[in-house]
């Protein structure tokens, strides 16, 4: 568990050395200078990186992917009224890392990511000595799952989940763990484009369902590359594994994505969900100051069945 007064530069800042504002870092690196150390950080190829990173962040190396990442955090930001300037900000599921590099850009104290994926977090650890001191030293990763933070209670001026709600195997545990390490009064920000309750986003994954299950004319949809048809290599497996039942009937019938009986529990789901915003997929909530609750810096408490206690007493 990590103690947020632990951290060297919230000492500092506990002890008045570090001003409200410690400025933004554009001033000293601007959005070339940003890119440009990321297009280092990808071109380095060290043998540490996961070789997903060049599918997944590859396009951060152009000017034009770059830029569009970074505007879109900065909308998000703006959209959630996050000002990450002097803040403590966590991303909750960080992949490769890039968000925090972004944050700290834009002057965050200190960002930290939590990211359950090994490969990735080694990846992220073994480029952030190329990055100048002035993000390095802002930025940490660790390894860990959303549902059971390594941090203290009330640790963080807020927290973002950036493309990452959707991969959280039990969304509720991780928004009571998320709910822990902000601080009162702290933001959270949910940005997510699979977001079941977007007809837009509904239509793609049925179809990117459809042609993996039943095939494509073209062998792409949306991106994806269909090297198989599911449902004949089920019926091939059935045919061979148990010859006297009706192979191609029990393949069609074991598929349930696009099923529209499968519809009702699919959408019983996500009303009952957090997530109401219908025409973006972005949701920022403010954590409330609870009754007699100090909105201080950072609880000395350590990890217990006493925030399990404050969790289930909200
Ligand atoms: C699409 S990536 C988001 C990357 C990052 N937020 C960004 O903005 O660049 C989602 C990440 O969440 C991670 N993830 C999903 N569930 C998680 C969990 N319970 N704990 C930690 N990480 C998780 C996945 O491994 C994946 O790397």
């Amino acid at each position: 568990m990590h103690d947020c007064r632990e951290m060297p530069r919230i000492r500092e800042r506990e002890r008045g050395s570090i001003g409200i504002r410690h400025g933004y870092v554009p001033m000293t690196l601007g959005h070339q200078g940003l890119s440009a150390v990321v297009r280092d950080v990808l071109a380095a190829r060290l043998p540490e990186y996961d070789p997903w990173l060049y599918r997944y962040c590859g396009n951060l190396a152009t000017e034009r992917g770059f830029a569009t990442y970074v505007r879109h955090k900065r909308d998000l930001l703006r959209f959630a009224r996050i000002d990450p300037r002097s803040a403590r900000v966590l991303d909750a599921g960080a992949g490769f890392g890039f968000t925090l590099l972004v944050l700290a850009w834009l002057g965050a104290e200190e960002a930290h990511g939590i990211e359950f994926n090994a490969p990735m977090v080694e990846t992220a650890r073994a480029y952030l000595p190329r990055l100048p001191a002035i993000l390095s030293e802002r930025i940490a990763i660790d390894e860990g799952n959303v549902m059971a933070m390594p941090y203290a209670d009330d640790c963080f001026d807020a927290v973002l989940s950036v493309e990452a709600v959707s991969h959280y195997r039990d969304v509720e545990a991780a928004l009571r763990e998320i709910h822990r390490v902000l601080r009162p009064g702290g933001i959270v920000l949910i940005a997510d484009g699979n977001n079941g309750l977007n007809p837009l986003t509904r239509r793609k994954t049925r179809e990117i369902w459809d042609a993996f299950e039943l095939g494509t004319s073209t062998g792409g949809v949306h991106g994806h590359n269909v090297a198989h048809v599911y449902q004949l290599e089920r019926e091939k497996f059935i045919r061979e594994t148990f010859p006297d039942i009706p192979a191609e009937r029990m393949a069609r019938e074991t598929f349930a994505m696009t099923n529209p009986k499968s519809e009702k529990p699919a959408s019983a789901t996500s009303a009952s969900g957090h997530f109401r915003a219908r025409s973006t997929t972005a949701t920022p909530f403010r954590r409330i100051l609870p009754t007699g609750r100090s909105s201080s810096a950072c609880s000395t408490r350590t990890p217990s069945a006493d925030s399990s206690r404050r969790s289930d007493s909200r």
